[in-house]
């Protein structure tokens, strides 16, 4: 299917292409002045360079050969030779005709079922999962529902950190202390026990890293357990395997609250196995090399403007490392699933880590130029102070701590504004979790990936301005009002537009390229300025014209069928965005 922007940029590059000229010069785009146009080209600059012409000479046999078509109400040129464009309501009716039925909503489809790696998770076990981890899980699963929905196979790794010197220090600690019980007696199957272990470790182990750090004799203890784990000695590996198991159970609670999926629950241990081949491989090939007693894979380039150290695989003591796993991590993606994309959405601040790692698996061929690896990067997320978001003791806040408190601001939200008011208690909560989680991800997702933003909870749980409540608030009021219209929506209706229906029509149209570049950019920040667009023109749509109440027919007809097509685009937009709409608010 063919987007309008599309179709209009090909009308425009013909008359490009009759005068001789590119017809990729006649890209078109939604005016950024849409008070003095609806679209512009501005291919006449470059034409005429390229051409050795004069700009507004170009612009002008351009505009003079689309002024005779009728799709174009209007067109003109301004300044040094942009062309404004306005098409005709027909046009734009006809346009839209075939979206009756369209489940896609005239959104091709990118890729062809090949599979996208999607690693976003990241928790380290035995740490309770902090604020910190939800930029990753939020971006990441908007990333693979959005690959998922443009035709990939998509597979969401959570990559747990549950093989490094952390691991090291808190067996170290149960075992020292003759406390090994209170892990091989929990009971995986019990709630409470396994509760009582997650507690017990949430303590302990920032006690115990503390006491590593101050002590090097701790310290060296904890990577010489580490090693022996890594050789899967006992009982290091059984405590580890229940540590694990308990961890994960907190992980999925985390994650299910937060509606974050994944296909993939492995970690770095999963790939140790892949380890020793893998650097005996590269130290045969020259590609691996002694450096100080550690192993390492130099990946400095003659023209790189920073420092590039190399890839460590193996410390000194003969630990493997944070790029180790990674590394090895690759060779069992390619091996088992052969992706075409490997994206990691994960903080900018480990750029550096993942130039490296990408640097070396390519050059030792683990990764073939073909397959794509990207590091998809995030900023902070601040408090309103400006600074890393912390609690008001300065610590760092539990996920699960944070869920809790945006939903009772919800709820507090709910009352002022009696939302949900006369509704039973399980269907309040219900809302109250959708509206929280909402207000969540939207305060995040709005923002570039790369920007920090400020987590102001205060604002952000509004059911006025740009907010998730907002959207879910919109949304549910489109749904209302076709429900109430349910026995009388005539799909195949034809559009007949005129000044009120008319911006709602043509912000339809954009709706391909805002998946497009959500997609091409890792950035779901494209799908939020849509559907907040949407939810805003829906608004005065609503607020300016008859609807239900139209008496004529077919205008009434039209209108709700542009109201169908914005239901159906606010519930692809939100899945996309990962947001669930209540049914009724
Ligand atoms: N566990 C890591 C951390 O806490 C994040 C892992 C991200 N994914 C990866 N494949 N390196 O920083």
């Amino acid at each position: 299917m063919t987007s309008l922007l599309q179709k209009l940029s090909e009308h425009v590059g013909q008359a490009f292409a009759a005068q001789g000229l590119d017809s990729a010069f006649g890209r078109v785009m939604v005016s950024d002045r849409p008070d003095l146009a609806q679209f512009q080209c501005n291919g006449a600059m470059n034409a005429a360079k390229a051409a050795k012409k004069n700009p507004r000479e170009v612009a002008g046999a351009i505009v003079e050969s689309l002024s005779a078509q009728d799709i174009f109400t209007q067109v003109s040129i301004a300044g040094p030779g942009f062309i404004n464009l306005n098409i005709s309501d027909a046009y734009l009716a006809a346009h839209h005709a075939p979206q009756g039925h369209d489940p896609r909503e005239g959104v091709p489809l990118f890729a062809q079922g090949e599979t996208a790696i999607l690693d976003y998770g990241g928790p380290n076990i035995a740490k309770a999962m902090h604020v910190g981890h939800l930029r990753a899980a939020i971006i990441g699963d908007s990333v693979r529902r959005i690959m998922t929905f443009a035709g990939y196979k998509t597979l969401g790794d959570v990559h747990m950190g549950d093989w490094g010197t952390h691991m090291g220090m808190l067996i170290g600690d149960y075992m020292r202390r003759g406390e090994t019980d209170i892990v091989t007696q929990t009971n995986i199957n019990d709630a409470e026990s396994v509760q009582a272990l997650m507690e017990d470790m949430a303590i302990r182990y920032p006690k115990a890293a503390g006491e590593a750090k101050a002590d090097p004799a701790l310290m060296q203890e904890a990577q010489e357990n580490t090693v022996k784990l890594q050789d899967k000695a006992e009982p290091y590996y059984s405590l580890w395997q229940m540590i694990r198991r308990v961890s994960v159970v907190g992980m999925k609670r985390n994650y299910d609250a937060l509606g974050v999926h994944f296909d993939l629950w492995k970690g770095e241990a999963d790939v140790h196995d892949y380890i020793a081949p893998m650097v005996e491989d590269l130290k045969g090939k020259g590609i691996a090399e002694l450096s100080d007693g550690a192993v390492v894979v130099p990946v400095a380039m003659p023209d790189d403007k920073k420092e590039m150290p190399p890839m460590i695989l193996y410390k000194r003591d003969g630990a493997v490392m944070y790029g180790t796993t990674d590394m090895a991590t690759l060779v069992e993606r390619m091996k088992l699933y052969q992706p075409s994309k490997i994206v990691y959405i994960v903080d900018q601040r480990q750029n550096l880590h993942f130039e490296q790692l990408f640097r070396a698996a390519r050059k030792a061929q683990i990764v073939p130029g073909a397959v794509e690896l990207t590091h998809a990067g995030f900023g902070t997320m601040n408090g309103t102070d400006g600074k890393p978001f912390k609690t008001r003791e300065g610590g760092v806040m539990r996920l699960e701590d944070l869920i809790d408190i945006t939903i009772e601001k919800a709820r507090a939200r709910m009352a002022e504004a009696h939302v949900a008011e006369d509704f039973d208690a399980t269907e309040r909560d219900d809302v109250a979790h959708k509206v929280a989680i909402a207000a969540i991800k939207f305060a995040d997702l709005q923002n570039a990936r790369q920007a920090d933003y400020v987590f102001d909870l205060d604002r952000l749980s509004r059911f006025e301005g740009k907010t998730g409540p907002y959207l879910l608030y919109q949304a549910v009021r489109i749904k209302s009002l076709l429900r109430r219209a349910e026995k009388s929506i005539d799909f195949n209706a034809s559009l007949i537009l005129d000044e009120p229906d008319r911006p709602l029509a043509l912000l339809l149209a954009e709706f391909p390229e805002a998946v497009e570049a959500a997609l091409k950019n890792y950035a779901p920040h494209y799908l939020c300025e849509y559907a907040f667009r949407l939810a805003q023109t829906f608004s005065s749509f609503y607020g300016n014209c008859h609807i239900l109440s139209e008496t004529n027919i077919d205008i009434r007809n039209s209108r709700l069928a542009l109201c169908a097509m914005t239901c159906r685009q606010m519930d692809i937009v939100l899945s996309l965005l990962g947001i669930d709409i209540p049914e009724r608010m």
